[in-house]
């Protein structure tokens, strides 16, 4: 397939831009349902060029929404292949993820076509769209992807199936504590996010159908529970200057933290926040993330 072409003149994702607000989550509609990239032949033929490069994420159905979510394919492993997976995903009991979809230049062009819609509403609210990234989720009935959280925006939008999706605000500071979001920004770690059935009384929760969606700023927490048929899931996200700068912040307090301080939420105090930057810089380990960040695509050097 050589091209990716286009149903009609609507936009491929349907967002009320009125409503609209980087940092609040909002359901939205969409029309990828029917695309030809996202079909079970072309998923099969990434599947087998992603796998090949290491750009998939299993784990089985074991997995629940405590599992801590970067332990997750080790502690459940997935032996079949990704192909196998994906060919008999009713049956299969397993969770999959085809990252970074953008590394591969046809899906580029996927990526590509959905965010520049968006990008002039975007930066107009929310500047600075880079480290663009796609990824499709396929997964047996009822699996669950852990609760976790992640750097980017994201729209998440529901191509096959059911599922539920229970998202919470990014500074919801009874679901994630504001410890856990620095050392997540410092360090990638996620072991302070700690799952607790209770959080399901303060979630949004998204009851998605192939044509429907939702966008989660970054760093909402979110659990996703499968419905009883296989589901095909694709997400499209991104960085913007509020992001990094976000981070960058975390990230300093994060640092802080190592040495055994107690800094107040980013924002709230001048002087730990340069404090925190100051650190960052002496640690030498952060400025790198900060650059990558600011390519096109995400995992642009791969
Ligand atoms: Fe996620």
């Amino acid at each position: 397939m050589a091209a990716v072409p286009k149903i009609d003149q609507e936009p491929w994702i349907d967002v009320d831009w009125t409503a609209f607000d980087p940092w609040r989550i909002q359901s939205v509609r969409h029309h990828l349902q029917d695309h030809p990239l996202l079909r079970l032949d072309e998923l099969v033929a990434l599947a087998q060029r992603l796998e090949a490069q290491g750009s998939v994420r299993t784990h089985s159905d074991s997995a629940k929404a405590g599992t801590p979510f970067n332990s997750a394919p080790e502690l459940f492993p997935n032996a079949a292949s990704s192909v196998d997976t994906l060919r008999n995903l009713a049956n299969a009991q397993a969770w999959m993820s085809l990252l970074n979809i953008q590394k591969d230049p046809l899906y580029r062009t996927l990526v590509r076509e959905v965010l520049d819609e968006l990008q002039p509403e975007i930066d107009a609210r929310d500047p600075g769209m880079s480290y663009r990234g796609g990824w499709i989720f396929v997964t047996s009935p009822r699996a669950v992807t852990p609760y976790h959280f992640d750097a980017e925006h994201n729209f998440i939008l529901q191509v096959q199936g059911r599922k539920r999706v229970y998202v919470w605000p990014h500074d919801d500071q009874e679901v994630a504590s504001e410890h856990a979001r620095d050392l997540f920004h410092l360090s990638h770690e996620r072991y302070l996010l700690r799952w607790r059935d209770a959080f399901r009384e303060r979630a949004h929760v998204f009851d998605l159908q192939p044509g429907q969606g939702a966008y989660m700023p970054s760093t909402s927490p979110h659990m996703v529970e499968n419905g009883d048929g296989a589901s095909v899931t694709v997400s499209f996200t991104y960085y913007t200057d509020s992001t990094r700068e976000k981070a960058r912040l975390h990230a300093g307090h994060g640092a802080l933290r190592k040495l055994g301080l107690q800094p107040p939420h980013i924002g709230q105090s001048g002087l730990s926040d340069s404090l925190g930057a100051l650190l960052l810089k002496l640690r030498g380990d952060y400025r790198g993330k900060v650059a990558h960040a600011c390519d096109e695509y995400a995992e642009e050097a791969a």
